[in-house]
Parts: structure tokens; C-alpha cells; sequence
């Protein structure tokens, strides 16, 4: 088929390379003309495992372009994936310019026939709106409209593409339901997968899901805060509550909070739909604010432990971007934690694999900042390591080197080191809830 994705983020890029590499067509439109040139070379924007490498080989195979243009980008289109971001406006609301600037650009150069398919996230009524606009430009009764939410996650996005648990489409055309499971029939062969609801029920199922994840994380969050009051070990009690298969083990890892460009936007933008049909969001606005709770827990950890001693403190940071295999700083904890104290501190000295870049672009204003190319630079220098995000590179760090610690002593904001060879080497080891 020929399909045209808009949009060259996350979703956008990895639905474009993921289609292209099964023999469609695939046209990528994006109005930044330097990143398309970038995307023409195999070059993404981000960071994301595997996607340069498919983006190259599907151009080899002259299975994926991409253009500014949207005449080029839409000629005989059958799907149209509207796959542009939807960030949150100061009042917490999403903002949805970049969607509605999209649907006048197709109506205005869409060919004779095709199915603009939104997979940008937005809020429950939006593909309607969309469609009144389209309608002001365009009145083709052949150009179809429905809502395919996606539920990759940053970091194992291609893997989480092709091995969907669930592919919704919300349409209330059959001939729509029919090109859909014609373009994830790949994908579905095993099990079928496609779940076809309408439109409106399509919209809510994304931010219900992204809102019921945060709540997960913030409940054990918060369970994490209980037991450090009570000696109870918050391993155990994720392990036995998380045995449970109507619970489950996962997203059931405390931390620092959840972030991310998707969680703290999408339970926002849920409370906005309870509070614009006049409803309360009880448990959303909970959650959100639980979340706030857990990184002032642990930054209020730090200052308690090392009490006077923070203002002459040299820190060891490890892990900025929000998740472990990703550069994306949205929303980051360890952003947020490093703005909170690095007044309160000497020295800040940063590492993570692959963020540094946009680190340095998002904190470029504090003078008290280092950045190291290697993770145990420096380390003689500083008098506490604290770890923000999980790479599997700061799972088994040299004991030996840690000992070089000033203080001798580690704040564990993922709970990922081993703490009884911490406390062996006669290191103070600080956890979440254990
Ligand atoms: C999320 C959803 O998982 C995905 O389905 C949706 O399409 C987009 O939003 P993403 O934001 O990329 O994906 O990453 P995710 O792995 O969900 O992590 C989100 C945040 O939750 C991160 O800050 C992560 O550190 C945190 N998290 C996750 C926890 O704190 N504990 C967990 O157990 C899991």
C-alpha cells in the first residue's frame, strides 16, 4: 500500500520504518525541512535503538521518502497517519495546533481517496472536531477519518510497534476496518489483535491507559514512602503484591516519579476531559500529585542525610534521560532533581550514555554543572553518587572505584545496586523503600 506518515517523531518514524519494512510504500511529511534532510540520510532526530539502521535499509530499498511537501507527500495515499505531537499548553491542557494545521494541509492537497488515521494522542472528541475542520476544505465523501492510538514505549519502540498487545482502531466505517487489518495483517497473524471500537471510545482508551500506568507507578510509589516507616522491604512488598496476576509485576518498580513526554502530559489532559464535562478526577489528580510527592521524598532524603554538609557537596549524578535507551529529557526526574538542589550544592558532576547533549541545552543556565564523558571521572572529587535512571551499565559498577567516594556513600533512585555488597564495602547505601 502507499502510506504517508506526518509527522517524523517517535511514532511518526517508527510506524513510517516498521510499515516501510514490509514493502509499503511509505512517505514521511514533516514541515522541518533540516530534519528531513537529516531522516533522507537514515539519521533520526533521537535517539532510539535500531531505528537508523531500518530507516537505512528501507531507503536502500527505495520503500521509504521523505519530503516538506504535502502534494508529494500524499500522491495516491491510501492511510494517512497524522503522528504529530500534541505537549501540553501551560494550563495543562493539549494543545492541538500541529494536529489542526495538519488536517487543513491534507484537505487542501489529500488525492481522490485514502484513511487519515489519527494516532497522535488526543482528547476524547478531537477526530470529530478534525473532521468538521477537513470538511470546510475538502467535502470528497471518499477521504475516511478514525483513531488508531499507539502504545510504543521510548527505548523499545520498534519491538513494542511490531509486537502490539493491541491494535485499536476507532472508525465507524467497515471499509476502514477492512484497510486497517489489510495494513497490520503483519502484524497480527498470531493472535488477532485488532480491537475496533469507535471513535470516541478510541481517544479514551489511550489516555486511560496512560493514565492507569501512572497511578500504578505512583501507588507503589507511594507504598515505597510507607515502608521506610515501617522496616517493611519495598521489594517484597512489589514481589508479593505484584504475584498476583490481577496486579501484575510490572510497572510496579519504584523511583523518582514517572516522566517522560507521554504520562505527565496524558494524565493531565485526563483530568482536563473529567473537569471540561464538569466530572471529578479524583484518582488522576492523585496520582499526579503523589507523583510530585515521591521526588521531593527522595531530594528531601539526600538533604536529611547529608544535612549542613550539601553546600560544600561535589555530586556524582548518573542517568539523565527519563528512561534507560532513550536521549529524551521531557520530563526527566534526574532534570528535575538537578534544578531543585544544584543551588544547595558545590558541584554537579552529570553522566548518562547518550543525554548529555540535550542536558547541556536544558540546563545550560547553571554554572555549577560538569559534564563527564566517563562515569567514574571525577569520582575522588565528589562526596555522594546519586542514580536517576537505569541504564544497564550502572547495574554492577566497580565497588573498588565507589569506595573512592568522599563520603563514601550512594542515593539509589531506581533501587538497581545490589545493597548487601554495598553495605559489605562499607558503603551507606540509601535506597526507595528498603
Ligand atoms: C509510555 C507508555 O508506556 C506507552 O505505552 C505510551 O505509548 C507512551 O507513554 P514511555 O513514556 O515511552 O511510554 O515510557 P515508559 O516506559 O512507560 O516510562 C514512563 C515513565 O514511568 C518513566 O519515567 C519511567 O521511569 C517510569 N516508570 C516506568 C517507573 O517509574 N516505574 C515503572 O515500573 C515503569
Amino acid at each position: 500500500m502507499r502510506i504517508t506518515i506526518v509527522g517524523s517523531g517517535y511514532v511518526g518514524l517508527v510506524t513510517g520504518a516498521c510499515l516501510a519494512e514490509l514493502g509499503n510504500k511509505v512517505t514521511c511529511i514533516d514541515i522541518d525541512k533540516a530534519r528531513i534532510a537529516k531522516l533522507a540520510r537514515g539519521i533520526a532526530p533521537f535517539h532510539e535503538p535500531g531505528l537508523n539502521g531500518m530507516l537505512k535499509n528501507a531507503i536502500s530499498k527505495n520503500c521509504i521518502h521523505f519530503t516538506s511537501s504535502y502534494k508529494k507527500g500524499l500522491l495516491q495515499s491510501d492511510a494517512i497517519f497524522v503522528c504529530v505531537g500534541t505537549p501540553s499548553k501551560k494550563n495543562g491542557a493539549p494543545n492541538l495546533e500541529y494536529v489542526s494545521n495538519v488536517f487543513i494541509s491534507l484537505a487542501k492537497n489529500i488525492g481522490d481517496h485514502g484513511v487519515i488515521f489519527i494516532k497522535s494522542t488526543v482528547p476524547v472528541g478531537t477526530n470529530k472536531k478534525m473532521q468538521s475542520l477537513f470538511k470546510k476544505y475538502n467535502k470528497n465523501p471518499e477521504i475516511k477519518f478514525a483513531s488508531n492510538p499507539e502504545f510504543l514505549k521510548e527505548g523499545d519502540a520498534i519491538n513494542d510497534f511490531k509486537k502490539p498487545d493491541r491494535i485499536i482502531i476507532g472508525a465507524d466505517d467497515s471499509n476502514v476496518q477492512q484497510i486497517a487489518k489489510k495494513i497490520y495483517k503483519p502484524f497480527n497473524r498470531q493472535t488477532n489483535r485488532m480491537i475496533y471500537t469507535n471513535i470516541e471510545s478510541a481517544e479514551l482508551i489511550k489516555y486511560a491507559a496512560n493514565s492507569f500506568l501512572a497511578t500504578k507507578i505512583s501507588f507503589i510509589n507511594e507504598i515505597s514512602r510507607l515502608c521506610e516507616k515501617t522496616n517493611a522491604n519495598i521489594d517484597e512488598v512489589r514481589q508479593g503484591i505484584g504475584s498476583d496476576p490481577r496486579i501484575g509485576a510490572q510497572f510496579l518498580y519504584p523511583g523518582l516519579g514517572y516522566g517522560g513526554s507521554c504520562f505527565p502530559k496524558d494524565v493531565q489532559g485526563l483530568i482536563r476531559a473529567f473537569s471540561a464535562n464538569n466530572l471529578d478526577a479524583n484518582i488522576a489528580q492523585a496520582a499526579e500529585k503523589s507523583n510530585d510527592l515521591q521526588l521531593q521524598f527522595f531530594i528531601d532524603k539526600i538533604k536529611k542525610s547529608t544535612n549542613s554538609s550539601l553546600r560544600k557537596s561535589n555530586i556524582l549524578l548518573w542517568g539523565l534521560s527519563f528512561k534507560p535507551e532513550t536521549d529524551d529529557i521531557r520530563e526527566s526526574l534526574a532534570i528535575k532533581l538537578i534544578k531543585a538542589i544544584s543551588s544547595q550544592v558545590k558541584n554537579l558532576y552529570l553522566y548518562d550514555p547518550v543525554a548529555i547533549p540535550n542536558s547541556k541545552l536544558e540546563l545550560k543556565g547553571i554554572k555549577n554543572i560538569h559534564y563527564l564523558q566517563e562515569k567514574y571521572a571525577k569520582i575522588e572529587e565528589c562526596n555522594f553518587l546519586v542514580i536517576c535512571t537505569e541504564w544497564r551499565e550502572f547495574w554492577d559498577p566497580d565497588i573498588s572505584k565507589l569506595q573512592k567516594l568522599k563520603n563514601k556513600q550512594i542515593f539509589d533512585g531506581r533501587n538497581i545496586l545490589d545493597q548487601k555488597a554495598m553495605l559489605d564495602a562499607n558503603i551507606q547505601y540509601n535506597g526507595i523503600g528498603r
